[in-house]
């Protein structure tokens, strides 16, 4: 028999209590937060999907991983577990075990950039292109121009746009010091990248001599994808494309808060020797000795143990399908989102729900404010206010205002996703009353986590 259901590939051992609140004690609490969901207390929150990013549960054998973590400060037990399994699946030569994400990419572009640089990248998440930019440099997106259109369907929505990366080297590839690729592309929705973009990516690097990386925090359901849509993959495994995906490429990045189904870690990987030696002396400076990163023993293990669990074929057919699940509930209701799902989140057109409020004023903070106030959702403004505002201070409407739903791993259940699906169709029936904001008070970068606001 073969059943159409996917269910959970997975029985709950331990559960966590939620809190229902009443609409007032939302609109108090967002009102003290400054209008900002950075801002709540997570406690007064009842369904989470602000981020994928080390919010997912971990397996009974992650958590029984944590009481083999080896504490000893150099050489750790657990660090050459993390290294055999990272070596197994990426074949890199030097893995760097960072506290997360960032971290890699800040000990990448410290090691690596000079001001006046360009780091071309189909898109950069917002630390990535902050981090670029602290150096001086430039954060260049080349996403495929079917990847700005959110209404569009396309099957890699996340791949480069290939000519624009050629005429960049033609131009000025004296100023790029390396290609970034992320997988999938979070902030253009989710999307992957296909192997054969990949491809030719690599072959346009090995033209110019640039080295070529991965920001692989989500390579898992990028592989699936692939898996999934792009001709001739369907009968592999998402490991054995995951393994190629890394091999196509020189280092990367990782944030194990994604797929690496942990609460907290990362690596930098590459096989360049001089590059590793350097990055290795600046993690010593503000991670950590180059055997735990600014990690315990026990994340290591985690970590790793997450790692083996990702690229599991039923965790994976039920990740992207309970995304996917969400996304086709909202499309049949009408509310505009990113076509097709993507892979950990979904992500809600708000310029295209919201006419009435202009970017400037952020139709992405509004809705996700509404979402709060009578859902108890907590989402995420993926558009003018994270990226409007460039280093110079001027501010201009980011390509899209979107607001992301995004789905941490193997924590919701269906009826939960129910309950969200029911309410965003509710709140978008509410558009005409949604306000703009203004922002009361802000920092100079990475203003979306603290910036306060007030209506417009
Ligand atoms: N790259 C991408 C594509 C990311 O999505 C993130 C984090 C990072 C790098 C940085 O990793 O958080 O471990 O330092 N994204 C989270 C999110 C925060 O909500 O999308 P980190």
């Amino acid at each position: 028999m073969n059943f159409r259901t996917i269910i959970e590939p997975f029985r709950i051992k331990s559960v966590e209590a939620i809190k229902f609140t009443r609409r007032e004690d939302r609109e108090a609490a967002l009102r003290q937060a400054g209008h900002n969901v950075f801002l709540l207390r997570a406690e007064d929150v009842l369904i989470d999907l602000l981020t994928d990013s080390g919010t997912g549960a971990m397996s009974a054998a992650q958590w029984g991983a944590l009481m083999q973590g080896d504490e000893s400060y150099a050489g750790s037990r657990s660090f050459y577990r993390f290294d055999a399994v990272v070596r197994d699946l990426t074949g890199f030569k030097h893995i760097i075990p960072t506290h997360q994400g960032r971290a890699a990419e800040r000990i990448l572009f410290h090691t690596i950039l000079h001001p006046g640089q360009i780091v071309p990248n189909n898109n950069h998440f917002d630390t990535t292109r902050a981090n670029i930019e602290v150096e001086g440099a430039e954060a260049l997106d080349l996403v495929i121009p079917e990847g700005r259109v959110p209404s569009l369907v396309h099957p890699f929505k996340g791949n480069v746009d290939l000519r624009a990366l050629e005429r960049l080297l033609a131009e000025d590839a004296d100023r790029v010091p390396l290609v970034m690729v992320t997988v999938t592309n979070n902030s253009g929705g989710g999307q992957p990248v296909s192997l054969e973009n990949l491809r030719a990516v690599r072959a346009i690097c090995n033209r110019y001599g640039k080295p070529l990386f991965l920001d692989a925090c989500r390579f898992a359901e990028n592989a699936y994808f692939i898996k999934l849509r792009e001709p001739g993959q369907e009968s592999r495994t998402p490991k054995a494309i995951a393994q190629e995906m890394f091999s196509l490429v020189d280092g990367c990045t990782m944030s194990a808060k994604k797929d690496g189904l942990s609460n907290i870690g990362g690596f930098l990987a590459m096989n360049d020797d001089g590059w590793a030696a350097e990055a290795r002396n600046l993690l010593i400076l503000t991670e950590g000795f180059p055997t735990y990163g600014g990690l315990a023993g026990y994340d290591l293990e985690a970590v790793a143990q997450g790692l083996i669990e990702v690229v599991e074929e039923s965790y994976l057919r039920y990740r992207i399908r309970s995304t996917g699940y969400l996304g086709d509930k909202l499309s049949a209701a009408g509310v505009p989102i990113i076509q097709p799902s993507g892979g950990h989140a979904i992500y809600i057109d708000a310029r295209a729900l919201l006419p009435h409020i202009p970017p400037l004023q952020y139709p992405g903070l509004a809705l996700v404010n509404a979402l709060y106030v009578e859902a108890g959702i907590r989402s995420v403004e993926i558009g003018t206010l994270m990226f409007g505002r460039h280093p110079d201070g001027t501010e201009t409407p980011a390509a899209m205002d979107l607001v992301r739903l995004a789905i941490p791993r193997r924590v919701y259940t269906q009826s939960h996703i129910d309950y969200v699906a029911e309410a965003v169709i509710a709140v978008a029936a509410m558009k005409d009353g949604l306000r703009g904001y203004r922002i009361v008070s802000a920092p100079p970068a990475l203003r979306h986590f603290t910036a306060r606001f007030e209506t417009a």
